[in-house]
């Protein structure tokens, strides 16, 4: 067990103690940030867990319009900062960020933060990879790919993030039917779904994995 989660499993069960820390989650999202306000939604009432700090590449994602009405500290990097590990990693200290999740975040992670920040990131991809991932493989462009190539399920991935794009270890999934004459529309509200459902608490499986946390 890493050591974080030895202590943290002291602090858990003797609060008066040890003082009791807090996870902190980074979301770097680049555009709407539906996923990011439902992740927040799922862990408002919790203790153990916070949102944070929310990341975009572009200014005027409505993810920022969301992270202020939700009262979550909301910054714009340039592609160029955030392609650069050190930058990010200053950022993620002076809000001692403890994990990441990447919801509907299009640029790549560089490798220094990938490597300070081993499986503590995770991103989620809208169809079931191996299929319809990859560079370009985003959004829109993935419930079309789908829906043209005849599939008749499609779904939901949540993985580990490595260096390539929707490679990294997978650690769940979840399917939905493609009926005959579904639209790229529709099989995106299916998916859209799914993510609600389930990314938020497989995020909450893996913290307490990771961390070995005991209570909410
Ligand atoms: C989601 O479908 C997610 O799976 C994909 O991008 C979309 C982001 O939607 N990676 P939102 O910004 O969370 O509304």
């Amino acid at each position: 067990m890493h050591f974080f989660a030895q202590i943290y499993k002291l602090c858990a069960t003797d609060n008066n103690k040890f003082n009791m820390s807090t996870i902190h989650i980074a979301i770097l999202a680049s555009g709407s940030g539906s996923n990011a306000e439902n992740i927040f939604n799922y862990f408002s009432e919790r203790k153990d867990v916070e949102i944070s700090l929310i990341i975009s590449n572009k200014a005027g994602a409505y993810v920022h319009k969301r992270a202020e009405r939700l009262g979550v500290p909301s910054l714009t990097m340039s592609k160029q900062d955030l392609e650069d590990s050190d930058k990010i990693l200053e950022v993620f200290k002076t809000f001692q960020i403890d994990f990441v999740i990447l919801a509907g975040y299009l640029l790549r992670v560089p490798k220094g933060l990938i490597q300070a920040y081993l499986n503590r990131i995770l991103n989620i991809h809208p169809a079931l990879l191996p299929k319809f991932g990859g560079k370009g493989m985003y959004g829109d462009k993935v419930h079309m790919a789908v829906v043209e190539a005849g599939e008749k399920e499609s779904g939901i991935t949540i993985h580990y993030v490595n260096e390539n794009y929707d490679e990294g270890d997978i650690v769940f999934q979840s399917k939905c039917s493609v009926l005959e004459n579904d639209t790229p529309e529709e099989v995106a509200s299916k998916v859209h779904a799914l993510e609600y459902k389930y990314f938020p608490s497989v995020i909450d499986s893996i913290i307490k994995k990771e961390f070995g946390l005991v209570n909410n």
